[in-house]
């Protein structure tokens, strides 16, 4: 055992439990598993080398597909290229054509690549071990090794994934986070030392097959679960003793000075074993308002191309270095009559001469959602003429409407840009074109979540 020692409750300790658990979960999947056609070939065939190429075909395959989409594709995969030779010499484009349908393409590709380096390398006998599987299968992990090992090769290793997680976090009323490494280290452990060594791919198979159509996600069928009686987050829920017990366990394990894995908080009492097996938190997205101007400049009356002005970002931290428009990240409650206020003084600080607080004008507001941040920019616009003291400010520029466009600037930038050429393309054909107004309109819609009422109002 590692050194993080988590409390007997939450392992299978005594094997007398161990061996009385294999023999329900083993009776009820003879009696209940579903008729698929990896695990006839798996049952059924006698060459070593056959099966574990179907093995792994099934496992690849059901990697990120729904079992009932897979099986028509699995048949007549395997009847075009029933063994790791034929597979190595079909052509890419073969290979593709077959996958077609079934989504994220490079597991076709890679099983493709695998059977051709089982051919070139080890001589078309594919690998015996979980290591050799590991080592010479391209996009192979930890899960499809155990599971092509113990299924196929009759390998005595558990085999973890999404299914085994939650029904392990149940029986064992794990609680802290599944994903963590304390977690997944502790359930590999589990499964390494609970597999019937007699029919260790049955019996991996059948913990899966236990998560998909009895431990489910959601509403599990609790009341005709064959390892009812082993299971711990079933206890917890319905018999208040228990809470005793992992109080009891719980301190135990805090006094040997280990992590503990139970559930230390936030248990949901209408969730029941639903509370197993638990996510990781996310965190709520940062809320913030900014205030941002479009300021254009025109050198002289009748000059047809305005330039904008751009500020960069500092060179370290979010969105280092990107360019982006004058904006002031708003306090909470600053009341709307305050924005142009803040906006004319910023504008001072940056070109050393402002336009009149009135001369500000509102035109909407932009929602942008980027790493965990929920943006909203009110967005104003204003000009300044020719004769300002430019570029006071040593990271800001003046650029044209097209040079906007290409500049690095951030998508939340874009987003209020567009929401300005649309506004103002409107503005320019004085809404003699019914029919572009509404269907800009509708690109504001669209496009922005940007605030239609002040669309209308400018106008
Ligand atoms: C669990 O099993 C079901 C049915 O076999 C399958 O559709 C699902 O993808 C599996 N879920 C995980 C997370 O492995
Ligand atoms: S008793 Fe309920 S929660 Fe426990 S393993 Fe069975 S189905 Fe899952």
């Amino acid at each position: 055992r590692k050194t993080h020692q988590p409390s007997s409750y939450h392992f299978f300790n005594e094997p007398a439990e161990v061996s009385l658990f294999r023999s329900r979960l083993l009776r009820w999947y003879d009696q209940s598993k579903r008729d698929l056609p990896w695990r006839t070939v798996a049952m059924t065939e006698t060459d070593a080398n056959i099966r574990t190429y179907a093995v792994w075909v099934s496992e690849v395959m059901l990697q990120q597909t729904q079992v009932a989409t897979v099986i028509d594709y699995y048949n007549k995969w395997m009847k075009r290229w029933p063994t790791v030779q034929e597979l190595a010499a079909a052509s890419v484009e073969d290979v593709n054509e077959m996958w077609a349908g079934l989504g994220y393409y490079s597991r076709g590709r890679r099983l493709h690549q695998g059977a051709q380096k089982v051919m070139s390398e080890l001589a078309g006998e594919m690998p015996r071990t979980t290591q050799g599987l590991l080592k010479w299968l391209p996009g192979v992990g930890r899960y499809t090794a155990g599971a092509v090992g113990s299924i196929a090769l009759g390998l005595v290793t558990g085999a973890v994934d999404g299914n085994v997680t939650r029904v392990l976090c149940r029986l064992r009323a794990i609680g802290a986070d599944c994903t963590s490494s304390l977690v997944t280290d502790l359930l590999w452990e589990i499964c390494n030392l609970i597999v019937d060594p007699e029919r260790p791919g049955q019996f991996n198979q059948a913990l899966m097959e236990l998560g998909a159509l009895v431990c489910r996600p959601k509403s599990p069928l609790c009341a005709r679960c064959p390892v009812q009686t082993h299971c711990h987050a079933y206890r917890k829920v319905t018999h208040i003793t228990f809470s005793v017990a992992i109080l009891y366990y719980g301190m135990l394990s805090k006094m040997g000075g280990g992590h503990s894995v139970c559930f230390c908080e936030g248990w949901a009492r209408d969730l029941g074993v639903q509370n197993y097996p638990r996510k990781p938190v996310r965190k709520a997205p940062r809320v913030e308002r900014m205030v941002t101007c479009v300021l254009r400049c025109r050198m002289t009356e009748d000059e047809d191309e305005p330039q904008y002005l751009l500020i960069q970002r500092p060179s370290t931290g979010l969105l280092a270095g990107m360019w982006e428009l004058p904006s002031i990240l708003l306090e909470e409650d600053i009341p709307g009559k305050k924005h142009r206020a803040l906006l004319s003084a910023e504008v001072q600080r940056i070109v050393g001469t402002s336009p009149d607080e009135d001369s500000f004008q509102y035109l909407g507001e932009v929602v942008h959602i980027f790493s965990h941040i929920h943006q909203t920019y009110v967005v104003y616009s204003a000009s300044v003429g020719g004769s300002t003291e430019r570029d006071r400010e040593p990271q800001s520029r003046w650029v044209s409407a097209s040079a906007l466009q290409e500049a690095a600037v951030s998508t939340g930038v874009k987003k209020v840009c567009e929401l300005v050429h649309v506004l103002t393309g409107l503005r320019g054909l004085c809404m003699r074109d019914i029919s572009i107004y509404i269907s800009s309109l509708f690109y504001i819609v669209m496009s922005g979540k940007c605030c239609l009422i002040p669309a209308f109002l400018i106008l």
